[in-house]
């Protein structure tokens, strides 16, 4: 990063930070509703290095870019903004960051649903706090960077995405409870291996139809008297009118039973118990939570005829990845053979 900071702006950077992105084992569209999640980060990165300068301005390397912004100012509404609402955020919490020139380079696939805007964001809530010498934890740099995307980029997402890329470890899977914040690490068996694939077809803009699963989730727990979800039973649920939101409210109620039941299966080594779950979630996120596509459907379909233990989509759905459990001396072969049937996928991470 240095070099190439040198390159873009003819001097060395004064601070510079990463951070990764994420897939989610299983437990996706419950973390707004205050329920469990399995996220584990990625080895794939963000980085960011900055210096001060007389004016706000960014360079991405992945697109070749080099803009203005400023943090003072409404969202722009383009790629500066996962820049610029974190520096708002921070201003919020007392820290200034004073006007900086910033360098991005990322190799976390972008509209894959592995977080690349999480990682965009906690990477430039560490170089800011590393450049200030301020500090935060963990937890808040996490709460930051979902407060920048939740006011600033117009995504009323839950805490999943910053919370694995700020508190996650590599190699460990971490069990989030989105009601507390409180973050429990296991480190995945030697006998588990996740694939994580991208089926080839790029998530579309669904930031609206992110945002009405969010508030037909809110809906129900209001018809139910409750405060969230989360604390919803199944039997509660049929007090819910029949159709579109029982099924939405069906969805996070069982899916936060099968992360818990998933975590206990992840500590005992069961990869077959593991799977299950995982292949219960993908049906349920297809038929009750409808965020599923053909293309994720089908490849989820050739995982498990090639011998995955269990697969699923991850992430918000409507388009880019799935997430496979194999073994791990399987992997390679499994790969192929899924491959050679899906022409457009490919692996983000085996
Ligand atoms: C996106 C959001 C997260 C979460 C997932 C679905 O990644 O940013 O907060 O809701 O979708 O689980």
């Amino acid at each position: 990063m240095k070099a190439a900071f040198e390159k873009a702006y003819g001097r060395a950077p004064e601070a510079e930070a990463s951070a990764p992105g994420r897939v989610n084992l299983i437990g996706d569209h419950t973390d707004y509703a205050e329920g469990f999640c399995l996220p584990m980060p990625l080895s794939r990165r963000t980085h960011v290095a900055m210096a001060r300068a007389a004016r706000f301005r960014a360079t991405s390397l992945d697109n070749g870019e080099t803009r203005d912004f400023d943090p003072g100012t409404p969202p722009r509404r383009d790629w500066t903004d996962y820049v610029a609402g974190p520096l708002s955020e921070l201003s919020k919490r007392g820290i200034e960051v004073p006007p900086v020139e910033v360098l991005i380079r990322s190799d976390v696939p972008q509209g894959a649903g592995v977080s690349s805007s999480a990682a965009l964001e906690i990477a430039v809530i560490r170089a800011s706090l590393a450049l200030t010498g301020a500090a935060l934890d963990d937890i808040e740099i996490a709460r930051a960077g979902q407060a920048a995307e939740n006011l600033y980029c117009g995504l009323q997402c839950g805490i999943l995405d910053q919370m694995a890329s700020s508190v996650g470890r590599e190699g460990h899977a971490l069990l989030l409870d989105c009601r507390t914040n409180e973050a429990r690490l296991a480190a995945v068996p030697e006998s588990f291996r996740f694939a994580v694939i991208h089926c080839g077809v790029e998530r579309r803009l669904v930031d609206g139809a992110y945002n009405a699963r969010r508030a037909a989730v809110e809906e129900a727990a209001r018809q139910l008297g409750l405060r969230a979800l989360r604390d919803a039973s199944p039997e509660m649920l049929s007090s819910l009118p029949e159709g579109e939101l029982r099924a939405r409210a069906r969805h996070v109620v069982s899916e936060n039973a099968r992360v818990l039941a998933a975590f206990d299966a992840l500590e005992a080594a069961d990869a077959d118990a593991f799977g299950a779950l995982m292949t219960e979630s993908h049906y349920s996120l297809a038929e009750d939570y409808e965020v599923s596509t053909e293309a994720l459907d089908g490849l989820v379909e050739t995982a498990l005829v090639e011998g995955a233990r269990g697969a699923r989509l991850t992430g918000a759905g409507f388009g880019g990845c799935v997430v496979a459990l194999v073994a791990p001396d399987e992997a390679e072969d499994w790969w192929r053979r899924v491959g050679a049937r899906h022409p457009k996928a490919w692996a983000v991470s085996l």
